[in-house]
């Protein structure tokens, strides 16, 4: 197997690859294997990444292809709704996609997540590819094949579990990536670290200025590192029955926190916050020291996270995380550390530790 590839298999039977490049050009090699060459290929892609890569994209794949469509969405977390998945559908049905014609996900998570439910449901079910474009997509949406909108103001609440053909990354893509997106995607590379690999996340703190000058063999290490540790989670429990849950550490705080800003703050600004909340839970309970707590938000501060909050009520904060969908009957599945490198999930976090943490994130409390 190519240094830049990895598999990634479901009940030993192979599913997809994950490509790791610098350039866009493998695609086309990729998409013949697949037997996609001379189908329909729609390239769904947002306003944001569009006047950067569309036209390099489409004219590549016109070589392999004599119908290559492309698809815009406004970028941002508005455009991941049922309205823009009608419109995606009637524009495929518009330009006759059949279900032997594909789809590309060009972008970040929105992107990734509403093409993947629509070639989920489009004549129940077309082929699609991925083609990550931010970090946080790279390091972790576009693999394990959830796929989904939100719905009203309930995030992800609905969608699919549906596997792409591949996913293929450019990572020189990340050089023009908005300093806040990318920074925004360190919230989901520090959580693989603390999850499941505390050498990967000693590391990010050893490399932390390599890393934020985007130099090409780090960042290559650090997605490739993340995407191993993603991959041994999602193949071990596809449809998330357990342990895949350990992915959402830092997420149910963080998503409450999400609605809670109305969608101002980014995905992983959220999930770093929710992070710090879910360690604090976890040094109160004595399994990670508060000099390693002191440790992970000088970290995440020093990527340019967010660590704290100014002004939140924790009682809407909380009814909202009674809403979240990761909830087991009665129970709220809350992942805690059991010690740096590894999580745990727990159904017994109560209501007052909650509320002591977000005192924590509210600077009520000290260390
Ligand atoms: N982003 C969490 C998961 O893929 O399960």
């Amino acid at each position: 197997m190519k240094k830049n590839r990895l598999a990634v298999s479901y009940e030993g039977t192979h599913c997809y690859d994950i490509v790791l490049e610098h350039q866009f050009e493998g695609l086309i090699e990729e998409i013949k294997h697949l037997e996609l060459q001379n189908r329909k290929l729609c390239i769904v892609t947002d306003s944001n990444i569009a006047p950067l890569y569309a036209e390099e994209l489409s004219n590549l794949l016109k070589s392999i292809s004599n119908q290559v469509v492309i698809f815009e969405l406004k970028a941002g977390e508005e455009s991941k709704n049922l309205d823009v998945v009608r419109e995606l559908y009637r524009f495929l049905i518009e330009s006759n996609f059949d279900r032997k014609d594909g789809l590309i996900a060009f972008g970040g998570g929105v992107v990734g997540d509403l093409t993947g439910f629509v070639a989920a449901t489009y004549l129940r079910g077309i082929r699609f590819i991925q083609v990550p474009t931010t970090l946080l997509a790279m390091s972790d949406s576009s693999i394990g094949g959830k796929t989904g909108v939100d719905f009203e103001r309930y995030k992800n609440m609905v969608g699919a579990f549906y596997m792409p053909k591949l996913v293929y990354m450019n990572l020189s893509t990340l050089k023009s990536l908005d300093h806040r997106q990318y920074i925004s995607g360190f919230g989901e590379v520090i959580k693989h670290g603390l999850i499941r690999d505390a050498e990967f996340y000693h590391w990010l703190i050893e490399q932390k200025e390599g890393i934020l000058q985007k130099e090409p063999d780090l960042l290559e290490k650090m997605v490739r590192r993340n995407c191993e540790i993603k991959r041994e989670i999602v193949q071990a429990d596809p449809k998330e029955q357990g342990e895949r849950a350990i992915l959402n550490f830092g997420h149910t705080l963080g998503h409450a926190i999400e609605k809670q800003m109305n969608f101002t703050w980014l995905h992983g600004e959220c999930v770093s916050v929710g992070m710090i909340a879910s360690a604090y839970i976890s040094m109160c309970r004595g399994k990670i020291t508060s000099v390693q707590m002191k440790e992970l938000i000088f970290l995440n501060q020093s990527y340019g996270l967010p660590v704290s909050l100014s002004d939140l009520i924790s009682e809407e904060v909380f009814e909202a995380v009674q809403k979240d969908k990761k909830k087991d009957g009665s129970m709220i599945k809350f992942i805690i550390l059991d010690k740096i490198g590894h999580a745990i999930i727990d159904t017994s976090v109560s209501k007052e530790e909650m509320e002591e943490s977000i005192k924590f994130l509210l600077g009520e409390k000290t260390l």
